[in-house]
């Protein structure tokens, strides 16, 4: 895998060994710690972010690389100049020896890899995809349940704008019998493309219109934010929030996951609730995202 562009580049096998080499990780950092010996990484953030660009921040200097970064690419960089995306890709490419970018285009990463000679590791493009959240999330969901086929997986919250979303359904379809539930308010629905893309990979959907359509014993609850910045206009305020309450209607097999940063979309008095995964879901990234530096440019 030269560049890390798309969930859709993964199959069991390869993310297995993803997630064994997370694991090793994780149980023995100091194996690792000069993985990354004499290499640069350059980290262009187009848009906000702060478990994103800090653990990946976090994962170079943990495997003993250096980096170079500009977290406000849209302003600080020549992009502000009229530079194009591409032209800024062949420049850091001389830099450094793999770019980790966050860009406010869906296809921002496939340009970028398009021209580039070093790996392209895609930090969040738009709206449109978000692998590295998505094998985080599938990382905290193996941890905690140990298999993923015949997994039932609720998604709430703004499945129309959110980029976690459709990495995280692509990456689940790679897996036999899953069952996704739908929750969200009108204006943010899943778009048509995702429901054709789980009929085709034989996943079943089921749309709902109330907590009490999702059934008790679903695996994973995930939840996200309304993407406020994304769109015009004022659809209000999440109507489906989970508190504790509504946590404790499901099994206590049920676990519930978030990308972060949350608003109003899960209360506070669940953040000590023992299901409550999303806190160690952001630690997770920072391993995850070493696991995926080290396979791409590691020394192992
Ligand atoms: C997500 C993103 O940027 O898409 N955040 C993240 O990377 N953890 C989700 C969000 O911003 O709502």
């Amino acid at each position: 895998m030269k560049h890390f562009i798309s969930a859709d580049q993964f199959n069991r096998e390869n993310l297995d060994e993803l997630f064994d080499l997370t694991q090793d990780i994780v149980a023995n950092p100091s194996k690792y710690s000069k993985s990354l010996e004499g290499k640069i990484v350059s980290v262009m953030f187009f848009e906000p972010s702060t478990r994103t660009r800090l653990s990946f921040e976090s994962a170079i200097l943990r495997l003993g690389g250096k980096l170079i970064a500009t977290e406000n690419a849209k302003t600080a960089s020549s992009a502000s100049k009229g530079e194009s995306l591409t032209d800024t890709i062949r420049i850091l490419q001389g830099y450094s020896d793999a770019i980790v970018m966050r860009h406010f285009d869906v296809d921002s990463s496939k340009v970028a890899a398009s021209v580039a000679n070093v790996p392209i590791i895609n930090a969040g493009a738009g709206s449109g995809e978000h692998p590295t959240q998505a094998l985080l999330d599938m990382y905290t969901i193996r941890e905690s349940k140990g298999h993923f086929d015949g997994l039932k997986v609720a998604i709430l919250g703004d499945l129309k704008y959110g980029r976690a979303i459709p990495s995280l359904l692509k990456l689940l379809s790679i897996y036999d019998n899953i069952t996704i539930y739908a929750l969200s308010k009108e204006a943010f629905s899943l778009p048509e493309e995702y429901i054709e893309l789980m009929n085709k990979r034989n996943m079943k959907y089921v749309k709902c219109n109330s907590f009490s359509d999702i059934p008790k014993d679903v695996d994973v609850l995930y939840h996200t934010r309304i993407q406020r910045e994304r769109f015009e206009g004022d659809f209000g305020k999440e109507e489906f929030i989970i508190n504790e309450e509504v946590l404790n209607n499901f099994s206590e097999n049920t676990i519930l996951l978030h990308p972060l940063p949350r608003t109003e979309e899960i209360s506070s008095d669940v953040d000590n609730n023992k299901r409550a995964l999303f806190f160690k879901q952001a630690v997770n990234g920072m391993y995850v995202r070493m696991a995926i530096l080290a396979k791409l440019l590691g020394k192992m």
